[in-house]
């Protein structure tokens, strides 16, 4: 079976993720602060936030020459802008850069985005000021570009479909694709730290989409961005969310 790394696997789309990558007869290598319930090839505890255990997880995990690497580890707004950086951005591309090369022929790379990515767009001069940004860099980024908690999520999910679509060639005479996939709110623990911080905005989004989405909704799709089936999606972001998308852009003008 492939090799697939999943970051975020503790809990919600990352753990519902590593149960069909394994029932399908891939290995689950998996990262994530806290222990994971299911039962891995492999767990490797890490703080994200941490620069150094990252940099140890990333010369461990490149001997796997793994065939997948799904980035789902995020926090909600409710966790300080820097914390919302690092993790959901910072780290990712960091974990991602640092894999890379070390990743099989033909390998697939999913990123966690999300609806709130919608926009990136309007949002490229600041985007492109965080190319380079490193873990120690982030705190003084939020207060030079004005991050606050109202926008820390917004910016890290725009960055990051921007930086997917940005990469839909970079490294395909491997044969090595990178996609996102966007939901809109998914049932996890986190999502009553959505309805906390962007309240009506979130709650008229689950009334038009009837009910909010549930990590079985989402897993799916990102097991079929790791597969061979999708070999012909470059940069893409799909939107996993009960047609908010769609919904938003059929009626924005
Ligand atoms: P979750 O909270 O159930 O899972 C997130 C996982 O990431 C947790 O296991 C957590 O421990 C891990 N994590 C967080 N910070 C970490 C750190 N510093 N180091 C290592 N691991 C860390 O949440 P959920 O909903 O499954 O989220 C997965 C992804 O989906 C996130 O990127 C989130 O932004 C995204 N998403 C979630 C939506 C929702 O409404 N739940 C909507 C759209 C996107």
């Amino acid at each position: 079976g492939k090799t697939i790394i999943v970051t975020g696997v503790a809990s919600g789309i990352g753990a519902e993720t590593a149960k069909r990558v394994m029932a399908a007869g891939g290995r689950v290598i998996g990262a994530d602060r806290n222990p994971a319930a299911l039962d891995l090839a492999a767990f490797h505890q890490v703080d994200l936030m941490d620069a150094a255990a990252l940099e140890d997880l990333i010369a461990r995990l490149r001997e796997l020459r793994a065939d997948g690497l799904a980035n789902i580890a995020g926090v909600p707004p409710t966790a300080p802008p820097d914390v919302v950086l690092t993790v959901n951005l910072v780290a990712l591309k960091r974990l991602t850069l640092g894999l890379v090369d070390s990743l099989a022929d033909g390998a697939s790379i999913v990123n966690l985005a999300s609806l709130a990515g919608l926009g990136w767009q309007d949002e490229v001069a600041k985007i492109r000021a965080a190319e380079g940004l490193t873990h120690d860099a982030v705190a003084d980024f939020c207060a030079a570009q004005g991050i606050t908690p109202e926008s820390s999520y917004f910016f890290t999910k725009q960055a990051l479909v921007a930086w997917t679509h940005q990469h839909r060639w970079t490294w395909r005479d491997r044969g090595i694709r990178m996609n996102a996939v966007s939901p809109g709110p998914v049932d996890t623990p986190i999502l009553g730290d959505f309805l906390e911080t962007l309240g009506e905005r979130a709650e008229e989004d689950m009334r038009i989409m009837d009910r909010p989405g549930t990590p079985q909704d989402i897993a799916p799709v990102v097991t079929f961005l790791l597969s061979p089936g999708s070999v012909w999606l470059r940069g893409v972001n799909i939107a996993c969310d009960g047609g908010m998308r769609a919904h938003i852009e059929a009626t924005s003008n």
